[in-house]
This record gives C-alpha cells, structure tokens and sequence, in this order.
C-alpha cells in the first residue's frame, strides 16, 4: 500500500481550473518527483495535499486514511510537511526561531533538541547564523532555511517545491544531494522541480504533468531515456 495516494483530484482557483483529475502514488522510503512545465500544476498539487487548497473532487489518502478535508495543521500532525516554491521564511525571526516554528505542531521537547541537531548537521550554514535574522541570509541560505523547518515537523513525507530555483549551480548540486541525505534517513518525498534532469536523477519515479494533468508516469531511469521527455523537459 502506498504512503500517499491522490485519486482523480480536481482543483480550481475561482473558474480557473488548475488540476484536472490528478492520479499519483508515493510509496514509502521513495523520492518521487513531479515534472512539467510553468503552471502545470505542480505547486496546486502539493498546495492540495498541504490541506492549503481545498479539492473540487477527488480524494488524498495518507498512511491509510483520507485527509482530503483536514485542516492544514492536522496534516502536519499526521506527518506530511513541506518547503514552500519561493522559499517563504518569516524574514524579521531568527533562523532559530524560524526553525522553532516548524516544530510547532509537536509537544517532545527532547526530540526537538534531536531533529535541530541534524538540521544543523545537513545544513551547518545554518548553524553558523542561528541568531541571525532570516532576511539576512542569502537566497540558498534561506533555502536551506525553509527545508529545515519543514524538516523540524518530523515528517513522515516531506514535500519539496522547486528547491533548487534561483540558487547557484555549485548549490543546487548539493540541495540535491542533501535530498538523498534525508530520503536515507528515512524520509519520503515528493519532489517539484523545473530541473527536470536533476530530480530525475536522484529520484526512483516520476510523473509529468502537462495542463492540469499526468501525462506519463514511469520509474526515473525510464523518463530520462523517454524521447519526448529529453525533447520537452531535459532541453535535448
Ligand atoms: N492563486 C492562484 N490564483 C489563480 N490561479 C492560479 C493560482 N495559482 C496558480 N494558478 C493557476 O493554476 C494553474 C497551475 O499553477 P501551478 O500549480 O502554480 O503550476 P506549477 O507549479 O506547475 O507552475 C496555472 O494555470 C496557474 O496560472
Ligand atoms: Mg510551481
């Protein structure tokens, strides 16, 4: 049985229709990545599982039950978080705080103090500037800030939109290998990116997305050798 599972969601925002029947499946200890161009759909499918957009139809299962209509901290309860497309730190709290934040949810103080050793040990910058406020830290900084967090939740599935955007590339090469990091550690994740051919790289499956819906679903391997793919997704 998979971890997360997404049947037939529909999504729209107003008479915009974002998600047209969206089917996917995340089993667990996977990374999964989701491909497709701008305004595919990406972000509207993680917004829907995160509880932050409620689907027309459609349900999302996680772990077994259905948390379709839960609120969003109830999904974090239940162990489903995520960093954020555009990296949104709250930029006047420290990263201390702002690590803090991403624990809320949670009552285990000592496990706390454990989860902020390894943040810091996956992300020693951030070590390095706790008690610096967050709008202080470059863009890769902050990225690694708002992975971090959601990381503090204890997340059972961690959802991660566009981690490598605008970063520079020696950077983007180890967010990507620090996403393996913590799928070893036990951590499944759904993965977003535009950098198609990165994420395929360090993921075991993955789906594209054109328009609001799956168009093809396969293991990585598969989709880095699937013609149309390098064609439209990998700039071949
Ligand atoms: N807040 C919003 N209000 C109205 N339309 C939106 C909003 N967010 C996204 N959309 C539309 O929904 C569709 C899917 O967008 P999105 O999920 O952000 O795609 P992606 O993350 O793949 O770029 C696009 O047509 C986009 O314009
Ligand atoms: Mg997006």
């Amino acid at each position: 049985m998979s971890l997360l599972s997404l049947r037939d969601l529909h999504v729209y925002y107003g008479a915009i229709r974002a998600l047209e029947g969206i089917s996917l499946d995340v089993n667990a200890g996977e990374i999964v990545t989701m491909i497709g161009a701008n305004g595919a759909g990406k972000s509207t499918t993680i917004r829907a599982i995160s509880g932050l957009v409620r689907p027309r139809q459609g349900e999302i299962t996680f772990d077994g039950a259905s948390i379709t209509n839960l609120p969003p901290h109830q999904i974090v309860m239940r162990g489903v978080s995520q960093s954020p497309e555009g990296r949104r730190v709250f930029a006047n709290l420290t990263v201390f705080e702002n690590l803090e934040l991403g624990a809320y949810t949670r009552r285990d103080r000592s496990g706390i103090v454990g989860d902020l050793e390894r943040v810091f040990a996956l992300f020693p910058r951030l070590k390095e500037r706790m008690y610096q406020s967050a709008g202080t830290l470059s863009g890769g900084e902050q990225q690694m800030l708002a992975i971090g967090r959601a990381l503090m939740a204890r997340p059972r599935l961690l959802l991660l939109d566009e981690p490598s955007l605008g970063l520079a590339p020696f950077l983007v090469q180890s967010i990507f290998e620090i996403i393996q990091d913590i799928n070893r550690q036990g951590v499944t994740i759904l993965l977003v990116e535009q950098n198609a051919n990165q994420a395929l790289r360090v993921a075991h499956r993955g789906y594209v997305l054109e328009t609001g819906r799956v168009v093809l679903a396969d293991s990585a391997a598969n989709l880095l050798r699937n013609e149309e793919v390098r064609r439209a997704y990998l700039g071949e």
